[in-house]
């Protein structure tokens, strides 16, 4: 946390208060292209560091969250949004913590679906844990959200419960319902824990698409330091696939989300299986990202300490000049890749801050 636990800067007088607020400079078309010729076409937003819940390879057991004064408002995030989608953003997703516990959260999708509405946005997507959904899945469909991922770790009530160290699966399992009422396509993401839930993935594959939904198996990233040694939960998706080869036909898809998933078809179900593998493979030469916190700090590489500041661009002026300048900067230092590494000499995080700040 102490990344982002930073004292506030001093408020600057607005520099340039006479420009309406949120004006982009002439410049603001131009396309966001790193070093690396690589486009960065999506922005994923934590939009708060709180949760309900405290999964276990996530949080602690007892976290301490931003105090509230430190985190953008919901007008701030909606410009910086904006902002990134003048400069060629086409996907958006808002991420955690848990997003839906961000009070009038549904205020900030309402209002960036008008980016959807005149096309210069393809995407506003949401990564829950979908103890909030079967309240907001009505509401954020209307606002021209199509898809949601939904974190399910295990189909055992007693289980989910152990990881979530107090969620209740069938609260989640109403959510999902819910949501594809409303019509949104519900992608079931998992982390594959040794020892945990490694017995229940073929049933959750079967639920999955079983019920028509892509389900996306994730390796536990060192981020964060929490209780139990990193160690004990890595399980590497290579071996996991391995086993799911002995009863499943898969079929390698060609397609990539510019992100670390790559996607196999399983014959037998005909759903769609993900495989995010930050540890065992590098994803990074695709790379189209870049993850905003709630502070607003932008970080360019999930795997890599280095972030930039926006907010103090933001706040001291009302135009976005600055703020356009520092994305410029920030863009121009995307590293190449990360370093994650968990083996027995690298037991601590690679990257101190939790999951819930970067938002995945
Ligand atoms: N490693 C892997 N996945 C994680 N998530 C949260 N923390 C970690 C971690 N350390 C997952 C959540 C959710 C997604 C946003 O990220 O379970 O599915
Ligand atoms: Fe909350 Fe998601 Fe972290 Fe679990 S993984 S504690 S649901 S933010």
């Amino acid at each position: 946390m102490s990344l982002i636990d930073e004292p506030l800067p001093p408020p600057a007088a607005p520099a340039e208060a006479e420009k309406p607020a949120g004006t982009l400079r002439p410049a603001s078309g131009a396309r966001l292209v790193d070093p690396f010729g690589r486009h960065v076409t999506y922005l994923r937003v934590s939009v708060t560091d709180r949760c309900d819940l405290r999964c276990v390879y996530c949080m602690s057991e007892h976290m301490t969250f931003l105090p509230r004064r430190e985190l953008l408002t919901l007008e701030e995030l909606d410009r910086l949004c904006s902002a990134f989608v003048a400069r060629g953003v086409r996907k958006l997703r808002l991420t955690g913590g848990e997003p839906l516990v961000r009070r009038d959260l549904m205020r900030l999708v309402a209002s960036l679906s008008r980016h959807l509405a005149c096309g210069t946005l393809d995407e506003l997507t949401l990564t829950t844990n979908g103890t909030l959904l079967e309240r907001f899945a009505a509401e954020l469909a209307g606002h021209g959200v199509r898809r949601v991922n939904v974190s399910v770790d295990s189909l055992d009530p007693e289980r989910f419960r152990t990881i979530t160290r107090r969620g209740d699966l069938h609260q989640v399992l109403r959510g999902i319902e819910a949501a594809r009422r409303a019509g949104l396509k519900v992608k079931i993401n998992t982390v594959a824990l040794k020892g945990v839930n490694e017995d229940e993935i073929v049933p959750m594959l079967e639920w999955a698409h079983g019920e028509g939904m892509d389900l996306t198996l994730i390796e536990v990233m060192p981020m964060g330091e929490i209780e139990p040694g990193r160690l004990d939960q890595y399980l590497p998706l290579p071996l996991v696939r391995e086993r799911l080869a002995e009863r499943f036909s898969l079929i390698d898809l060609a397609e990539r989300t510019g992100g670390p998933a790559r996607y196999v078809r399983v014959r037998e179900t005909g759903g769609r299986l993900g495989f995010i593998t930050p540890l065992t493979h590098n994803f990074c030469e695709s790379c189209n990202r870049v993850r905003l916190t709630c502070t607003g700090r932008l970080y360019m590489c999930l795997g890599q300490e280095d972030a930039a500041d926006l907010r103090a661009p933001l706040r001291s002026s009302a135009s976005d000049e600055l703020l356009m300048a520092a994305i410029d900067d920030a863009i121009a230092r995307k590293p190449k890749g990360h370093d994650f590494v968990i083996d027995r000499r690298h037991t601590a995080p690679a990257v101190p801050r939790h999951m819930s700040v970067t938002g995945g």
